[in-house]
């Protein structure tokens, strides 16, 4: 790879790690789409720079030498100790190493699996490192720390973004809030898993770029700190569920509460099942809406004052989960029936009617009537068309 330094180049260069997550694809887009011009992003994938390798991330940004780095890269949040230690702590502590050598500001994103149960929770606010904690809530809580005590120790310019229950489209692997989407569409919840009254807060990832984007202009207010990234109101899980179910027009699940220690004994059992299943070769895991179920009857809110008091301005004050539901529901549909995961929804969403008729029942049809006139070269991109490249020199 040819070294550009800085100063040879335009534009600003960002390189961001897990640019195929909810949050990097979020972030990439930005850049590209909406602030073309802005910065180049680069985003290699984990085979191509892997964090669990320390001499993958060193060799790659002092390689680079971007002008700035984000790390939005996790592993899967039911990974064992070895890869969530690696990959979210050492991998996160490494990208710091780095961009304390270059002298770059370094964007982290945390969870609110750092913090306690509880309202109002400051950035202050953090659960005792123990080893009772989850592997996921462990290595972001030693990350926090680390990048913290880089800070103080070694000047490391970064700037810490805590999401909660994180909504927005391109969740390709469907966890988190959009798992609970994916369970009440495929109407796999018969009743709410919930206390009446349990509160979270939710982070719209829609708003996520802006903030990096303010927090990359303003290092001198933002370097060093932590900031709770949530929509200022707290969200009641029982009400979101049933509106949910209401878009959906579904009849499950049905408004009632289950206690947490019958949910809690239907899960133990759950799991003697799986062990069971696993004794006899089929390998099989505690489906993901399972493995939180604790979080479903606990209140957790984040403060959003620390942020509201910073020079951010709210891109999109009034968007909230609840004002986003529809195109999120369209979204989500949309693509889990094209991937035949749901198939409530299947009516709803055809794509123009004659051609999926002839795709399913008479594709030599629908080749032919292609030939006759969809292959011809795009005109726009043509030899001496305009916009094709050297069109407009005449040799
Ligand atoms: N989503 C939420 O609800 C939520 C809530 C709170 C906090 N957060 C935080 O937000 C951040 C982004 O989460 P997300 O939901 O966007 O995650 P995600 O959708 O699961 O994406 C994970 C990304 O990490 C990359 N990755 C995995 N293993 C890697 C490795 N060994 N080396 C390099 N990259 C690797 C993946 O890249 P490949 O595809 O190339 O493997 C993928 O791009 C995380 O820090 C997470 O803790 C998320």
């Amino acid at each position: 790879m040819a070294e550009t330094t800085p100063d040879e180049r335009k534009r600003r260069l960002g390189v961001l790690f897990g640019g195929s997550g909810l949050i990097g694809g979020t972030i990439l887009n930005y850049f590209k789409q909406r602030r073309p011009g802005l910065a180049d992003i680069l985003a290699p994938n984990s085979k191509k720079v892997s964090l669990r390798n320390c001499n993958d991330i060193r060799a790659y940004l002092m390689t680079v030498k971007p002008d700035f780095v984000i790390n939005s890269a996790i592993t899967n949040i039911d990974s064992d100790s070895q890869l969530a230690f690696e990959v979210n702590y050492n991998g996160a502590v490494n990208i710091g190493r780095a961009a304390s050598a270059l002298k770059i500001p370094y964007i982290f994103f945390s969870s609110a699996a750092t913090l306690p149960p509880g309202k109002n929770l400051t950035e202050e606010d953090q659960l005792p490192l123990t080893a009772r904690l989850s592997n996921y809530a462990k290595s972001k809580l030693m990350a926090e720390k680390t990048l913290k005590y880089m800070h103080e120790h070694e000047g490391l310019d970064y700037s810490c973004l805590r999401l909660s229950v994180v909504y927005g489209n391109h969740d390709h692997k469907i966890q988190g809030f959009h798992r609970l989407l994916f369970s009440i569409a495929d109407e796999a919840m018969p009743v709410l898993f919930t206390k009446k009254g349990t509160l979270h807060s939710y982070s719209n990832s829609r708003k996520i770029p802006y903030l990096i984007h303010h927090m990359l202009d303003n290092r001198d207010e933002f370097s060093g700190r932590t900031f709770n990234f949530v929509d200022r109101d707290p969200v009641d899980l029982g009400k979101l569920i049933l509106s949910i179910k209401s878009h959906l027009q579904l009849k499950s699940p049905r408004a009632i509460y289950v206690p947490y220690p019958i949910a809690r004994t239907g899960k133990n059992s759950v799991r003697v099942l799986l062990r069971l299943l696993t004794k006899i070769g089929l390998k099989a895991s505690l489906p993901p809406e399972l493995m939180f179920l604790g979080a479903f009857y606990r209140t957790q809110t984040l403060s959003s004052e620390r942020l509201e008091a910073s020079s951010f301005v709210d891109p999109l004050p009034d968007e909230t989960v609840h004002s986003r539901l529809p195109e999120m529901l369209s979204y989500y549909l949309t693509r889990w029936s094209h991937q035949n995961l749901i198939t409530t929804f299947d009516e709803k969403l055809h794509f123009d009617i004659s051609i999926e008729k002839d795709f399913e029942e008479n594709p030599q049809a629908l080749l032919d009537s292609i030939h006759l006139d969809a292959t011809a070269p795009f005109a726009a991109i043509a030899p001496g068309q305009e916009g094709f490249p050297g069109a407009s020199h005449k040799d």
